[in-house]
């Protein structure tokens, strides 16, 4: 089976890769055409392309500039003229002039691929390289877009009609005290009831699946389209190329049902992929270098502080950060303060979460605030107030200590106990001794124990933070899984040793390897398409069909950089990783065989298993000795 999928190349992949990869045949016949794509890139070298965006150093056959993409204070954003791509080695980040200029420019591939085209004063050749599926998505896709600011319009329209429904709403703005400079800017807008939204849509000759699938609209019984909002306040949700993706909508009364409901997940609106607010952030970065961004968990809590003048905020909307979320705002500032509700770090979904920054390389600070407040509680009691808790933000485990202060009333004797053994709990996680100590003595004042005492509990003290056990436990799977490890290593060597067309690789078939990893299996697809159509190998093109920053490719293209994949030694190791992988799928397809034999009654059948078996055994003890 595994074969067969390899062979019936980029088909199997559609349904994982859904929204970038496209292609069915015809996008990967239009994927390989070189020849706009040549022009395109001939015309538009990435050293001078990027050059405008960054000053680089010449050093060797590699320029050099400190990362437009991280901030940093020694160049290690490395440009490949001969490859025509670039790496940052210090946040991983690499593609071709393309991915560049996506990046850089907050657009999407054909955006980018305008920009380009504009530069060198070349046409776009609209259906030259885009499959009619490509073709059809982004008219999907625009189709939807268009519903979505329709409707948003619609809401902020009805907000303002003085329709009686809207009272509701309007008193609800201004109980919470917005100004109507804020409710516009924010788009916030009414609906009122099921069906006028429907019957407004109805009239601009939009396609019925369409406006199902924007998200905007769901069926009753009846089939019969209703607004998924039905009666909220909206809050339109928009991102950074400015376009409206979502709805919030905040019920007025409390009732049983959920506060907020946000539009169903569409291709338009991935939640874990989302910033609230960060439309007015990327505005805000064209104004003035952000110092830091403020990360709050709502949309009202986003509205306060921004009318407040703390314009630098975000909302992650509820959800634990996820590591998209990281690299979007990472675009924007290295830095973040996390303004969550006073109780998150009880909470390990959120503590993941800022985990999760700091694997990023944003620096993550945590603004205490008040037992039971939000931000925008804080923020209403005055603008004073709320900055004096940022000028009080402190790292993750000072926060972590404070919050376990407020926990308990260590007057009592019990409390102060738990106290102290929560505390060096937190304690033992530090990273430094220099931090430890410093803890130490914060406890210390606190509770009067002596410096001593508390120095030698935390010797006894076990890590009991489940989050931490665990990923001790993964760190440790990870070493027992170093054979697992070399596997990897040996395919991403071996992938990398193709796509950069090293000599030594030429007569490797991919085919005959065990692919398991999904990315492993585009990228040899994609080497195995070029080889069958003899069109030249390009690793930029895979940017085009994997996901954007797909780690697994970052570490593959990483292999080119300096002179990893050239000399005897790679050589050597290339033909020992293909070696060991063959033989690796000659022994499951043995296991496999001893199976079939045992469960097999047909005599001659048995004997034409055993037969392969002795054959695959052989070719097992040919690979062994050649090494
Ligand atoms: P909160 O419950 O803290 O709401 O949820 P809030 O923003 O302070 O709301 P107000 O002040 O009562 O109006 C934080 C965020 O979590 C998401 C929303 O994005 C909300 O702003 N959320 C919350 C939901 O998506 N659904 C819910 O039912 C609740
Ligand atoms: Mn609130």
């Amino acid at each position: 089976m595994a074969l067969a999928l390899r062979m019936s190349l980029f088909v199997f992949h559609t349904d994982l890769y859904d929204v970038h990869l496209f292609g069915r045949g015809t996008a990967v016949s239009s994927l390989l055409d070189p020849k706009f794509f040549d022009e395109l890139k001939q015309k538009n070298d990435i050293v001078e392309v990027i050059g405008g965006y960054a000053s680089l150093d010449r050093k060797g056959n590699t320029h050099w500039a400190c990362c437009p993409f991280h901030h940093e204070r020694t160049p290690s954003f490395a440009v490949n003229q001969a490859e025509q791509f670039y790496h940052c080695f210090g946040c991983g980040v690499s593609g071709d002039v393309i991915k560049f200029i996506r990046e850089i420019e907050n657009t999407d591939f054909m955006g980018a691929v305008r920009i380009l085209a504009a530069r060198a004063k070349m046409e776009v050749p609209e259906n030259n390289f885009d499959s009619e599926q490509a073709v059809a998505m982004r008219k999907k896709r625009d189709a939807m877009a268009a519903i979505m600011l329709d409707c948003a319009k619609f809401y902020l329209s009805n907000l303002y009609s003085g329709d009686p429904r809207a009272q509701a709403h309007l008193q609800y703005i201004s109980n919470r005290k917005l100004s109507p400079t804020t409710v516009k800017k924010f788009g916030l807008g009414a609906s009122l009831d099921f069906y006028s939204l429907p019957e407004y849509l109805a009239g601009k000759g939009y396609n019925r699946q369409d406006l199902l699938d924007s998200g905007a609209l769901g069926e009753d019984k009846r089939g019969k389209l209703v607004d998924a909002q039905s009666g909220r306040l909206i809050f339109p949700i928009i991102n950074a190329m400015d376009e409206v993706v979502a709805f919030g909508g905040r019920l007025l009364e409390k009732t049983d049902f959920a506060k907020y409901k946000n539009t169903k997940e569409t291709l338009l609106f991935n939640k874990s992929k989302t910033l609230y607010n960060v439309n007015l952030l990327k505005k805000l970065k064209r104004q003035q270098a952000i110092p830091n961004v403020i990360f709050v968990e709502g949309y009202m809590d986003t509205i306060s502080l921004y009318q407040a003048g703390f314009e630098n905020v975000v909302a992650s909307m509820g959800t634990a950060l996820t590591k998209e979320q990281a690299r979007l705002v990472k675009r924007y500032s290295p830095n973040v303060m996390i303004s969550y509700d006073g109780d998150f770090a009880g909470q390990k979904n959120t503590l993941r979460g800022l985990e999760i920054l700091k694997e990023e390389g944003i620096n993550v600070r945590v603004v205490p605030l008040p037992e039971g407040l939000d931000p925008d509680d804080v923020v209403k009691q005055g603008k004073d107030v709320y900055q004096g808790c940022l000028d009080a933000a402190m790292p993750l485990i000072d926060y972590k200590i404070h919050y376990l202060e407020r926990k308990y009333d260590i007057s009592r004797v019990e409390e102060k106990r738990s106290f102290v053994a929560e505390a060096l709990a937190v304690v033992k996680t530090a990273e430094s001794e220099s931090v430890r100590e410093d803890l130490l003595k914060k406890i210390r004042d606190k509770t009067g124990i002596t410096y001593h005492a508390l120095e030698r509990d935390l010797q006894n003290t076990k890590v009991e933070n489940p989050q931490t056990e665990n990923d001790r436990q993964k760190e440790q799977i990870a070493e027992t899984a170093s054979g697992a490890d070399k596997r990897v290593k040996a395919f991403r060597f071996i992938l990398a040793a193709k796509l950069f067309s090293a000599p030594y690789a030429k007569d490797c078939n991919l085919k005959e390897l065990p692919l398991t990893d999904e990315t492993h299996i585009v990228i040899a697809d994609y080497i195995v398409g070029c080889e069958t159509e003899g069109v030249r190998i390009r690793p930029s093109a895979l940017f085009e069909v994997l996901s954007e920053d797909c780690p697994e490719l970052n570490a593959i293209l990483d292999l080119n950089y300096g002179d990893k994949l050239s000399g005897p030694i790679a050589e050597r190791f290339f033909a020992d990783s293909v070696r060991t992988l063959q033989r690796e799928r000659l022994e499951t397809e043995i296991t496999n065989l001893n199976r079939q034999y045992t469960a097999e009654t047909d005599d001659s059948k048995r004997k034409e298993i055993a037969r392969t078996i002795a054959e695959n055994m052989r070719k097992v003890s040919a690979l062994k000795k050649s090494k």
